[in-house]
């Protein structure tokens, strides 16, 4: 059932209190969240020949699902515009983002996340917009405010598909499999699919109590996420335990999503991740989603399964039709796919 909710942003301006559907019921004793240690990884030098370079993303990938790059090509001024552009939008009067409100319980446009939420709400507004392939895009959501809005994401996108590409061939190598192995997977803008996704996290009152994005793996090849550059919120789950993930402001965040964790048959893994909220500031981040076309196979490749490691997930196409599917608390979205050996 479709139930519209108010931007959280609306709830937060008129100073009234949280609703109860955003308390989050209490998720038992985890202790406080720990900080992520890791180095980063340079992207200048991910090269097939640099074996030292590659054994720290693919150990990043193993060891947490996600990896903060550098040295990435996109300047820090460009990272910089796309922050203030993103908040600029977010500060627009509501009449004006309105004008791009999602429709029904489409994924597309601006608005409160929970349309299509079950159970406790995320305190969470977003500007959802699908910019590849090219002919899917619908213009009516995207921002002509600020003005710079619609070409600056074009370039960010353009300049995103280049990361992805030597992430893509650096992942292969760090498995000693063809640089191109995992190309394939997301090559043709005409066919696979990138959605941005603007968060944007008022402040809140009640911030032990409320979530930004409730615990969630996602159900894509790979996530390129810009974080806030003030404000932390982002965490990740590993062995039980939460840790936040650092800020460093020049550097982009590579979260391995289910599709390559089944890819990958469970090598890298997809990491449960929350954003959580702050009681003074508000936070913004940008997830360039890349999901490949619904018509390409997808499962484990055959040099990553032998007797010692059995093929773990089944051949499908169109993760999304297992990923919209309720899934029980405990479970995870990748557990529809997975063969029970
Ligand atoms: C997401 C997400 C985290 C963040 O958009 O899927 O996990 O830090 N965002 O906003
Ligand atoms: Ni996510």
């Amino acid at each position: 059932m479709f139930v519209a909710h108010l931007p959280v942003q609306e709830i937060f301006e008129s100073g009234k209190i949280v609703p109860k559907e955003y308390i989050q019921p209490k998720d038992g004793d985890k202790l406080p969240p720990l900080l992520m240690n890791y180095e980063t990884i340079d992207c200048s030098l991910l090269s097939i020949s640099n074996h030292e370079e590659l054994a720290k993303l693919r150990c990043a990938l193993i060891t947490w699902g996600c990896a903060q790059i550098v040295n990435h090509g996109i300047p820090e001024s460009v990272l910089d515009e796309v922050r203030e552009m993103s908040k600029q939008f977010f500060k627009l009067p509501m009449e004006e983002k309105q004008k791009y409100s999602s429709k029904g319980n489409e994924l597309e446009g601006y608005g409160n996340t929970n349309a299509i939420q079950q159970g406790s709400l995320n305190w969470n507004d977003k500007l959802h917009l699908h910019v590849y392939p090219q002919q899917k895009r619908q213009l009516q959501f995207w921002p002509q405010n600020p003005h710079h809005f619609r070409a600056t994401l074009e370039e960010y996108s353009k300049q995103n598909k280049k990361i992805l590409r030597i992430i893509l061939k650096a992942m292969a190598c760090s498995l000693n499999l063809k640089e191109e192995e995992f190309l394939e997977l997301w090559k043709d803008e005409d066919k696979d699919n990138l959605h941005a996704r603007f968060n944007y996290y008022p402040p809140c009152p009640m911030y032990d109590q409320v979530v930004g994005l409730k615990p969630h793996e996602d159900g894509t090849l790979i996530t390129i996420l810009l974080q806030d550059k003030q404000v932390e919120g982002l965490q990740i789950l590993k062995d039980n335990q939460w840790f936040q993930v650092p800020i460093i402001p020049h550097a982009l965040i590579i979260l391995v999503g289910d599709q390559m964790e089944i890819i990958s048959n469970g090598i890298f893994k997809s990491p449960t991740h929350k954003a959580i909220v702050n009681p003074q500031s508000d936070r913004i981040s940008l997830a360039m989603l890349f999901i490949p076309s619904k018509d390409k196979e997808i499962g484990p490749i055959h040099e990553l399964i032998n007797q010692e490691s059995p093929q773990l997930y089944k051949r499908f196409k169109d993760y999304g039709q297992y990923f919209k599917q309720n899934i029980p608390s405990g479970k995870r979205q990748i557990d529809a796919v997975k063969i029970h050996n």
